[in-house]
């Protein structure tokens, strides 16, 4: 080989030297580092094709320019790679910086569920009775006769049957009616449990009544029976005085009138001293001074004997409370129609 080209190639390969890994640290983007790459090691690359003419020099250079410049070609494949990863991390963390999600930002006001009125009257209702040792019961919305009446010995004739009052189902046989009272749980309960028994069954029901401010075809009731040796009036008195002033306060006034229902016997309805004006008489309670709030009374022998109960041995009482008109009067709402339209202005204020 020629002097000169020898000296060509010893004055490249210094210039090379210090150029070639500077170029790499210098790249400040993916795109300079691959230039830098097709710069040195690309199929022209100068570092490519000094390396090819190092054959060309004489053995002792050969010697002592091969490992060297061999050394050279790996410390820039590393080089290469370790600034490779670096752009690529930088290149990632400046994607997230774009699309990063400022956790400083206030949050957007989210409409919030409330508990609705009934539902957290008849939880307190529940609460109270479930504290006074009644444990939940339910049963069906859809009834048949023999559950909703005849166990209840209200029989085929009985006013309570009449088409005006009750939701018939067509086209059924035996006839499939929907609820009218929560009663009918006392016999589900019953036909599958012997006393002691002492079950509440919250739940709806339904009438066909035309709807007004204090009437509405679908509301809720709470079923109350215990049967037990021994249960007497003044059982029912005491579990419904402790009820009533658990739900209206401490000193609120109630009174046991005689009335009839198929299924007690006796039978009482359940007067609260008028929360409004307080027994002096207006026109929520119609001037007498007294509110009606259920109906009540100890267990009828035949719905006992019906059931396998003994009579002789156990005794009970039941009561039946409707809801709304508690909600009514404990939230201070005029009319129960207000319950079922589902406006929020109005559903928002409680709960
Ligand atoms: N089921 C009766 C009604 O709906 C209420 C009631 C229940 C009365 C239990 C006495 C005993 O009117």
């Amino acid at each position: 080989m020629a002097q000169t080209s020898r000296d060509n190639w010893e004055k490249e390969w210094q210039e090379l030297k210090s150029s070639a890994i500077s170029s790499l640290l210098s790249a400040q983007s993916l795109d300079d580092l691959e230039k830098a790459r097709l710069d040195y090691l690309g199929r022209k690359g100068s570092l490519t094709l000094l390396l090819k003419g190092l054959k060309d020099l004489p053995m002792e250079d050969k010697r002592r320019l091969g490992p060297e410049s061999n050394k050279l070609k790996t410390d820039f494949q590393a080089t290469l790679e370790k600034r490779k990863t670096e752009l690529e991390s930088a290149k990632t963390a400046a994607d997230i910086a774009q699309t990063a999600i400022d956790l400083s930002l206030p949050a957007r006001p989210q409409p919030r569920g409330r508990i609705h009125p009934i539902t957290s009257v008849m939880r307190e209702m529940t609460g109270i009775l479930s504290r006074l040792g009644f444990s939940y019961a339910d049963g069906p919305n859809v009834e048949t006769e023999h559950y909703n009446f005849e166990m209840l010995n209200i029989p085929a004739d009985h006013p309570a049957r009449d088409m005006q009052d009750t939701f018939y189902l067509d086209g059924f046989t035996p006839s499939l009616l929907m609820r009218t009272h929560t009663s009918p749980v006392q016999i589900r309960h019953m036909e599958t449990h012997q006393p002691p028994i002492r079950i509440m069954a919250p739940g709806r029901v339904f009438r066909h009544e035309a709807v007004d401010a204090s009437h509405s075809a679908v509301f809720h009731q709470i079923e109350g029976l215990y049967v037990d040796k021994d249960v007497s009036m003044a059982d029912l008195k005491g579990t419904l005085d402790v009820f009533i002033k658990g739900l209206f306060g401490a000193r609120t006034k109630s009174r046991l009138r005689a009335s009839f229902f198929p299924f007690t016997e006796p039978s009482v309805e359940v007067d609260v001293q008028c929360l409004l004006c307080g027994g002096d008489g207006c026109p929520a309670c119609k001037q007498g001074g007294w509110m009606e709030m259920l109906g009540a009374g100890i267990v009828n022998s035949k719905v006992l004997r019906a059931m396998n109960i003994d009579p002789q041995v156990y005794s009970g009482f039941a009561f039946g409370i409707g809801v709304e008109r508690i909600a009514m009067l404990r939230l201070g709402i005029p009319d129960i129609r207000m319950f079922y339209e589902n406006d929020v202005r109005f559903l928002e204020q409680f709960g």
